[in-house]
């Protein structure tokens, strides 16, 4: 069976990958330091799967203990590098917090696949970083806009790390994803997404809105040049997600990719409202949000959607679940995780 190591398998995108990759007949070794995430995750994966997949708790900064991991593991065919630290606000105020953890980590595992001779890697890139874009739909020909945050910035040094390493390592072969906004949950809701704290995205905000963790949704700008006023997002259903992974890895261990470095965007090809957003949740799950419109957030853009043409037809890959759908899944998640309080208690069900 190959195996496939996943960093940051415990985390929200990770997870959902795991179980995908599992049930794809992959051999999983998950790779995390759980600073965003809970051990318990790996119960969850198990029963959705009925497999286990190893789990390593190691911190990628650690350049020894990472190096460890492929000497532990000689059997590991290829690396899908989701570890990394990811809220915008946050790599505002501890800058080097986030250089350090998302390059040290890229950096470590690039090692890691030269001393093992592991060819293969599958990197977490971003919609982040084509900023403000000038054409859309967003193609991946798209320029590059300077960063917004140190966060954003450390998704184009990497993307430029694998680049460079690519030079004199003709033989290490990349797919970088840029995913648009992922949202949702496995259907089974038994993972899902586990923000900490007050939630910056907007679909666990709404989810924890409906639920009465918070008071009210904060709509971040009503005057924007858009059909309704809000701002536009792709948002991608998080199996979805997970499955392009796994056609990423068959890609790369089957030779299929040409350039030896592809980037592909993945989101549904169609930008919907922060309105439409919730007026949708409300439909599906029968409720009114509360909301109220504030000012624009600082930073965000007016409208990004992917075009989709590229992974669609190269990567063999398309989104297939519906807003309608995945907003549910959203819900039925977070009435899960509320009613069950602890990841290791949903396992026992
Ligand atoms: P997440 O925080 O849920 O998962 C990341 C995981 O990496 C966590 O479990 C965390 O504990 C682990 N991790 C972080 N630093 C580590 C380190 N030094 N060593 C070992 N483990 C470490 O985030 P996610 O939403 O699943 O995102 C996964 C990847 O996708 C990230 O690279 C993120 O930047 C990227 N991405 C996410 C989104 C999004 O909206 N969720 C959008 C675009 C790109
Ligand atoms: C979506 C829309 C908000 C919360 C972020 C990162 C990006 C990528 C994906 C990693 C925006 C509005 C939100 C709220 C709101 N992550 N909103 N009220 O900002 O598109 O992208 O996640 O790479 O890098 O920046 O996602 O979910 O925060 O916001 O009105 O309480 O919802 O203004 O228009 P965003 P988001």
């Amino acid at each position: 069976m190959k195996t496939i190591l996943v960093t940051g398998g415990t985390g929200y995108i990770g997870s959902h990958t795991v179980v995908e990759l599992q049930e794809a007949g992959f051999n999983v070794v998950v790779v995390d330091n759980l600073s965003n995430s809970h051990v318990e995750v790996i119960d969850q994966i198990e029963a959705i799967t009925g497999t286990r997949p190893e789990f390593e708790k190691v911190d990628l900064r650690d350049r020894e203990a990472t190096l460890e991991v492929f000497t532990r593991h000689p059997d590991i065919r290829a690396v899908i590098h989701f570890a990394a630290l990811k809220a915008v606000g946050e790599s505002v105020n501890i800058p080097l917090d986030y250089y350090k953890n998302n390059i040290d980590s890229l950096i470590h595992v690039l090692e890691g696949m030269k001393l093992s001779q592991v060819h293969h890697i599958v990197f977490s890139s971003s919609c982040t970083v084509y900023g403000e874009p000038d054409v859309l739909p967003v193609t991946e020909h798209a320029p590059i806009k300077k960063a917004n945050s140190p966060y954003g910035n450390t998704k184009q040094i990497c993307e430029e790390i694998m680049a460079d390493f690519r030079i004199p390592n003709p033989d290490i072969n990349v797919i970088s994803l840029r995913y648009f906004n992922p949202i949702g949950a496995h259907e089974s809701a038994l993972i899902g997404e586990l923000p900490i704290g007050i939630p910056n995205n907007l679909v666990p905000f709404i989810t924890q809105t409906a639920i009465g963790i918070r008071d009210e949704l904060k709509v971040f700008g009503d005057d924007y040049n858009t059909p309704d006023g809000s701002a536009i997002r792709d948002y991608i259903n998080v199996v979805d997600l997970a499955r392009a992974h796994v056609v990423a890895i068959e890609r790369l261990i089957g030779k299929k990719n040409k350039s030896g470095y592809e980037i592909f965007n993945l989101g549904t090809g169609k930008g919907n409202s922060v309105f439409e957003v919730i007026k949708t949740f409300e439909k599906v799950t029968k409720s009114s949000l509360k909301y109220k419109v504030v000012g624009r957030r600082e930073g965000d853009v007016e409208q990004v959607f992917a075009d989709t043409a590229f992974a669609n037809e190269e990567l063999g890959w398309k989104a297939e679940k519906s807003l309608e759908e995945t907003l549910l899944t959203a819900w039925k998640w977070e009435q899960y995780y509320r009613a069950e309080n602890t990841p290791k208690s949903r396992t026992k069900k």
